[in-house]
């Protein structure tokens, strides 16, 4: 009996719950955060976007989800071109501000004051305060479902000499909160 009663509790110890997707689907862990230049027929515009993934190795392919609703959605539909800004813990402003707020009413450039800096292959420009920026050309557009995947190949990438890559921002959702984290310790070896 007592037996039992211990492999029930272990049982419950270690059993896995179902919770609805969007819960399940924001325990995954830690994930980076980016901010995403951009320029179509001279306007300029920023987007924060934390749907990133690496898509090849060879050729170098690169995507970024966007809803096809935000502002940035047309003006990449338009240029074919964006550019990847690595952001740190003094990004962090910008990333809400990019994040929350839309290139149709305002200059986000000006209002998180950044500074546009000339793409050195494509049209898009860098930011200058990211320390590591990433230029790329779209090769493919892929409905997925509620976000557009801009794939692209990666043209150019520019890299801060000061740039550690541990300073890279992390996003986490928390409950139904957001929350900014850096990289943590080091756990193993590959
Ligand atoms: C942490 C964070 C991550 C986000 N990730 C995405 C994303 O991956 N795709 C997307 O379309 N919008 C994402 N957003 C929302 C857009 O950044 C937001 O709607 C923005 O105001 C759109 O600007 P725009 O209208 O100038 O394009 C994210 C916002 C935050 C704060």
């Amino acid at each position: 009996m007592r037996f039992k009663r211990r492999a029930c509790v272990i049982w419950c110890l270690v059993m896995k719950i179902e919770r609805s997707i969007r819960e399940g689907l924001r325990q995954l862990p830690i994930r980076p955060v980016y901010l995403i230049s951009m320029e179509n027929d001279g306007e300029q515009n920023i987007i924060t976007i934390g749907m990133f993934a690496f898509f090849s190795g060879n050729p170098s392919l690169v995507g970024i989800g966007v809803k096809p609703n935000r502002h940035s959605y047309s003006l990449i539909q338009g240029s074919q071109e964006y550019v990847v800004n690595v952001v740190d813990d003094k990004l962090m402003g910008a990333v809400r501000i990019c994040g929350e707020r839309s290139g149709r009413d305002c200059d986000k450039f000006r209002l998180a004051q950044l500074t546009p800096v000339k793409g050195t292959n494509i049209q898009a420009p860098h930011i200058k305060e990211s320390p590591l920026s990433i230029e790329c050309k779209v090769v493919q557009e892929v409905k997925t479902g509620d976000h557009i995947w801009f794939i692209g190949e990666v043209q150019a990438v520019h890299v801060d000499k000061s740039y550690k890559w541990q300073q890279g921002l992390l996003f986490k959702w928390v409950g139904k909160e957001g929350f900014f984290y850096e990289i943590g310790a080091k756990k193993g070896k590959y």
